[in-house]
């Protein structure tokens, strides 16, 4: 099996400057290494840059627009390319809007593809309801055709998500039109309250049956903020409450035993907010775990 690890130093989606620095302090705590390690052929060149002399216009909305098309379309591409090439596709943000870049370049391949979102956060506001600007809190509305933004304007062939096999969990900062469309758009979102009541194990089996069954791909986007600020310090819009330590490897390990994940994200990691690197190191470990990493 081989591993197209695609970074994307960019941050521009986020309300705030760090998270274009996680791509690159993800790599110095060994990735590749560990990777190669549990016996991945592993590709490790690629980097994601913004192109010259992008720039948004001041004064809308919606923040950094521009910026965020130019990087997902050149994401989009190569995601697709590494699918095309039959590796599995390994993106490290960055901050969450680039998520739209994976999933455009994935839905080219993929027509009925399964998304398995953990978050803090559901990412599901559009250019009208967002109450901050940020292009990070829409991206899974935009996988889903939501927003203005559409996956097609960023990658010829590419198509929207079905609601119904998208799963969120580890929520748990949901704003008001947030929690309205959740209720009405078909997606499944186990919060933190469902995780304390079933259990992860029960949660990622449900979410593994939602995403998985009658799909043709699983792509896992994993924000860092989902694990509690505790263990994740680094990242910009920490919520207390979160993912355990125990609970994020648990999931991770899981996800890898299903053999069902084809693509994934890893996102929202801040070195400028970290403490002893310790976010960075958590990432390493937790794709680790999703790659088949084990204790014995
Ligand atoms: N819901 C808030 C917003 O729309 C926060 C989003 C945070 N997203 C993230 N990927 N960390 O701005
Ligand atoms: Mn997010
Ligand atoms: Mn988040
Ligand atoms: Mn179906």
């Amino acid at each position: 099996q081989s591993i197209s690890i695609i970074r994307v130093p960019f941050g521009l989606g986020a309300g705030r400057p760090g998270s274009e620095h996680g791509p690159d302090s993800i790599m110095k705590f060994g990735l590749a290494k560990k990777l190669a390690g549990l016996g991945y052929d592993v590709e490790a060149d690629r980097s994601i840059r913004l192109p010259e002399g992008v720039r948004s216009p001041a004064g809308t909305k919606m923040k950094h627009v521009q910026e965020v098309l130019a990087v997902c379309t050149r994401l989009g591409e190569a995601v697709s390319e590494a699918v095309a090439d039959g590796r599995i596709p390994l993106v490290l943000g960055g901050d969450h809007s680039i998520a739209i870049g994976s999933l455009a370049g994935l839905t080219r391949h993929y027509g009925n593809m399964g998304v398995i979102w953990v978050d803090a956060h559901s990412d599901l506001n559009t250019e009208s309801t967002s109450p901050s600007g940020n292009m990070h809190g829409i991206s899974l509305a935009a996988g889903l055709g939501l927003t203005h933004l559409k996956l097609k304007q960023i990658a010829e062939g590419a198509a929207s998500l079905k609601a119904e096999h998208c799963v969120i969990i580890g929520a748990r900062d949901l704003d008001r039109d947030e929690k309205a469309l959740i209720r009405s758009c078909g997606l499944t979102c186990f919060t933190m309250h469902e995780i304390d009541r079933l259990g992860i194990e029960q949660v990622v089996r449900e979410a593994l049956r939602i995403a998985g069954q009658g799909t043709d791909g699983v792509h896992l986007s994993f924000d860092i903020d989902s694990v509690d600020p505790i263990e994740a310090p680094g990242t910009g819009t920490p919520v207390r409450g979160g993912l355990s330590y125990r609970e994020a490897h648990l999931l991770l390990e899981l996800l890898s035993e299903s053999g069902a994940v084809t693509s994934a994200d890893f996102v929202e990691v801040n070195p400028l907010l970290d403490r002893n690197n310790q976010t960075s190191k958590l990432a390493v470990e937790l794709i680790g775990s999703l790659f088949g990493s084990r204790i014995l």
